[in-house]
């Protein structure tokens, strides 16, 4: 029997569990974490974001971007590793970045960095103006659709052959695989679903080439890390 056009939906759903663009509630979600956040980045992130950085080839003196900051762990690790630089940082939640900014100013006076509130599928940046980009667990947060947005504009704002360096949440752990599910199903807009396996093939559809991929464990919380180039 044909499917009506309500079904596709039903069934578009069911497979993506994410359809729609829920940025609005999720800034607020990340608003009003942001004093605790730091912890769930020790804990979850920490070992991650470490062998992001050494996977992505940045090197002092560069034009770096990272893509939703958060409380600014990763961010502050980018400054560190180019103080002559310009590091450039942004997320959705207006609190996350403001912290990112006051902290990164505190503890690195003398850097050129700057962390505005801007959302990932609209970059308030010219064409090609990056050396290298970070992104750390935000595309599980955004729609299918709104994935490809973020990932063409990562695409036109980074330089040819520059690096792209992205963190997903693991699917490589099952027990870890149901949890989520359980806990995505009850705060969409904070834990949003993993999407770990499908991110190669959408970078390959926005003309990213891979360069690189390393899985990580961190307790039971699984990280996949991959690099790439325009
Ligand atoms: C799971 S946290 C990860 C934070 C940090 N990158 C890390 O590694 O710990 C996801 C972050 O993405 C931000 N975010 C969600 N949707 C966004 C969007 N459309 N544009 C920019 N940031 C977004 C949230 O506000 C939140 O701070």
């Amino acid at each position: 029997m044909p499917l009506l056009n309500a079904d596709y939906e039903v069934v578009a759903f069911k497979r993506d569990r994410l359809p729609e663009t829920i940025a609005a509630k999720t800034k607020h979600v990340y608003d009003v974490v942001s004093g605790v956040y730091p912890l769930s980045t020790y804990f979850f992130h920490s070992r991650a974001h470490r062998a992001a950085l050494q996977m992505s080839g940045i090197r002092d003196g560069m034009r770096v971007l990272e893509i939703a900051t958060g409380s600014g762990e990763m961010f502050r690790r980018l400054v560190q590793a180019n103080p002559r630089g310009e590091t450039v940082g942004f997320d959705l939640s207006p609190k996350m970045a403001a912290k990112t900014q006051r902290q990164v100013r505190r503890d690195f006076p003398g850097a050129r960095t700057q962390c505005h509130a801007v959302d990932a599928r609209y970059l308030p940046f010219r064409d090609s103006s990056f050396d290298a980009v970070m992104c750390c667990y935000l595309l599980e947060l955004l729609s299918q659709e709104d994935i490809t947005l973020a990932l063409e504009e990562i695409h036109r704002v980074l330089r040819s052959r520059g690096t792209f360096t992205l963190v997903c949440i693991g699917q490589n752990v099952g027990v870890f695989n149901r949890a989520y599910k359980v806990a995505g199903s009850l705060a969409p807009a904070f834990w949003g679903r993993q999407v770990e396996e499908r991110v190669p093939e959408w970078m390959r559809k926005c003309a990213f080439r891979l360069t690189g991929e390393r899985v990580i464990r961190q307790g039971f919380y699984p990280s996949r890390v991959l690099t790439a180039s325009k």
